[in-house]
């Protein structure tokens, strides 16, 4: 059984939702995706005309964007405004301009605020939440039962991400990709407000080598030795 909060953190390409959303499936558990959450504000900053780069605009759009996120791990969605947004934040647009959004401080106060309360509601009604996102071992549930931390090389999450993207309709190349990878890799780790950090006490995958369901079954593992 899988009670309390088991944090999923690392870069993107790593497997890391397709991975944290099975997982808690398979423990009847809820999911919270934290990066479709600083997505959904970057694409309120895009449609408000506001420029990605200034930290005070884009704080104040973050502050009354209205965000709801749905925590069931097999159908989870990110409302904008009552508005489904859940493809639209996938896009080019948003996944250009999400990593200066996500710096500003402002931003992540707000957000991680947010997400402590979704949290805390899930685990009074459930008991048990799987959250992803850069900074949850670290920041948002520095108390989680288990942390784990993906990783891969960063030409293995190209070659992932653009097999993703070209399998939802977004054509996309694995060098751009790589670039895209690279640039937000260094972006997120080097942010001054909670950049990408290993926790000190998370755990971690190198999933190079592993499929789907190998990362799966080494993170019900240890939820198991856990639990
Ligand atoms: O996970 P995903 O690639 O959708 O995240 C998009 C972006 O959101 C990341 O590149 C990062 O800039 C930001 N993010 C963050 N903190 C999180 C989750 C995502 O800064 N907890």
């Amino acid at each position: 059984e899988l009670r309390g909060v088991v944090a999923v953190d690392g870069p993107s390409g790593t497997g890391k939702s397709t991975v944290a959303r099975r997982l808690a499936a398979e423990f009847d558990a809820e999911y919270l995706d934290t990066g479709a959450m600083y997505r959904a504000v970057t694409l309120a900053v895009l449609r408000a005309g506001v420029d990605p780069q200034d930290p005070d605009a884009v704080a104040e759009i973050a502050a009354v964007a209205e965000l709801a996120s749905g925590t069931d791990p097999e159908a989870p969605t990110i409302d904008l405004a009552g508005e489904d947004v859940s493809e639209e934040i996938r896009g080019p647009a948003v996944t250009l301009a999400v990593s200066p959004v996500s710096a500003v401080p402002a931003v992540r106060e707000q957000l991680v605020g947010r997400q402590r309360q979704i949290i805390a509601d899930a685990l009074a009604r459930t008991g048990g939440i799987v959250v992803e996102g850069r900074d949850i071992g670290t920041t948002v549930a520095p108390d989680a039962g288990l942390k784990v931390f993906l990783t891969a090389t960063p030409e293995a999450r190209a070659h992932r991400r653009a097999a993703q993207d070209n399998a939802s309709g977004r054509r996309a190349d694995v060098a751009e990709t790589l670039a895209d990878v690279r640039r937000r890799d260094t972006y997120d780790a080097s942010r001054a407000v909670s950049p990408m950090r290993r926790a000190e006490d998370a755990v971690t995958v190198d999933t190079t080598e592993l499929d789907i369901p190998g990362v799966l079954s080494e993170l019900a593992a240890l939820i198991k030795q856990r639990g």
